[in-house]
């Protein structure tokens, strides 16, 4: 096991926010983890768990023993009829992956193109893009208990996936069910479908068709578009640094709904399959006025309301107190506009 202390964490954010571990150990296989769980100081203390770091806000130095994730390898494990099932090591990047099947004839990700951060990560928020969800491309996973050391394979059921939500966001509570401290993933294995379906039902797809004429993409069409599309509204993190969409969408009763329209006509909503209304949270902020403003070196970025941006780059970035006062700011003007609590999509450390 290889430990490290006072280790700068700058470039495993991609806020690029400035701070430290005292003392972090790479984890590559389930070994580096039970070297630490046998390690009688180690042993002892709290510990956070670090994937690609694309949904953390660093609000200080972490006082935790960092367990950075960096299990590597990606292979087709198995098939069955109807699935290829490809298993990834938790530290491979999830574009990577994403790259990975499509060039090895696996398609099913392509919608999920160009999402920053880690597999490892991917089934801990169910990320999702342009119509399809990591539930809906899941097979299972392997973690490692960080109390007893054992392994354990999770199925979805198990998961307990929802909108950008699992167990593994959630602290055990009195049903024990919680893994949020717990767990950490080490393996994701992935059903991709044999036969394969675009998903073409969102807007911003929609109109790819319609402008290029193409009206059955093939896998590698879909996954040049949504690069495309995220490119040119998100902006890339190595560039400019950001945690993607800072706030969860809020889902609404139709009641609710209905009180808000009448009063701003224009709200972007959708309506979901339970009754329920969910509400593009970057049109609130939108409305509120946000795009561009700014708190010290933390901003709004300016073509899409809904990330915060590191306005100092590498060199004068800003701080995880300016992104968090930035962020109270938005959900208190939100809140007295449109009577809407807001709820940040990042883990804040
Ligand atoms: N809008 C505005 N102003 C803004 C931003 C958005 O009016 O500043 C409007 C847009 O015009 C659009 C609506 O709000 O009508 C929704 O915006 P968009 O289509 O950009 O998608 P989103 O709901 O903001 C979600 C995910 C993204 C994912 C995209 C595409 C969440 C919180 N975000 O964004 O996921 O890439 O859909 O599927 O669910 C992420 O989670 O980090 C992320 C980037």
């Amino acid at each position: 096991m290889n430990l490290e202390k006072n280790v700068p964490l700058q470039p495993y954010n991609t806020f690029g926010i400035v701070a430290k571990a005292r003392a972090l150990v790479r984890v590559r296989g389930e070994d580096d983890l039970l070297a630490v769980l046998g390690d009688p100081q180690l042993a002892t203390l709290p510990r956070q768990v670090l994937g690609g770091g694309s949904n953390i806000v660093l609000t200080g130095d972490v006082k935790a023993l960092v367990l950075k994730v960096e299990v590597p390898g990606v292979r087709l494990a198995t098939e069955t009829d109807k699935h290829w099932i490809v298993e990834a090591g938790a530290g491979v990047g999830w574009h990577d992956l994403v790259t990975w099947t499509l060039v090895n004839g696996y398609p099913g990700l392509e919608n999920m193109a160009l999402i920053p951060g880690s597999v490892g990560a991917s089934p801990v928020q169910n990320i999702g893009a342009y119509g399809v969800e990591l539930q809906d491309r899941f097979d299972s996973l392997e973690a490692m208990d960080l109390f007893t050391g054992e392994l354990f394979c999770l199925n979805a059921a198990q998961c307990g996936f929802s909108y950008r939500d699992s167990v593994f966001k959630h602290s055990a509570g009195s049903d024990g069910l919680g893994l949020a401290g717990r767990a950490v993933i080490l393996r994701v294995r992935f059903a991709l479908p044999k036969r394969w379906k675009p998903e073409l039902g969102y807007l911003d797809l929609e109109r790819k068709i319609a402008e290029t004429g193409i009206r059955a993409p093939d896998a590698r069409q879909i996954f040049d578009w949504v690069c495309a599309i995220r490119r040119a509204k998100l902006p890339d993190p190595q560039v400019i640094g950001n945690a993607g969409s800072f706030f969860k969408n809020p889902t609404v009763s139709a009641e609710q709904c209905a009180d808000i329209i009448a009063r701003e006509p224009k709200v972007v909503h959708y309506h979901l399959d339970d009754g329920r209304i969910k509400l593009a949270a970057g049109w609130l902020i939108d409305a509120c006025g946000w795009k561009g403003k700014s708190v010290g070196h933390a901003g709004v970025y300016e073509k899409q309301a809904l990330v915060l941006v590191n306005r100092g780059g590498r060199e004068n970035p800003c701080t995880g107190g300016e992104v968090m006062t930035l962020a109270k700011a938005i959900q208190t003007s939100v809140y007295e506009r449109f009577g809407i609590r807001l709820e940040p999509e990042p883990v804040v450390i």
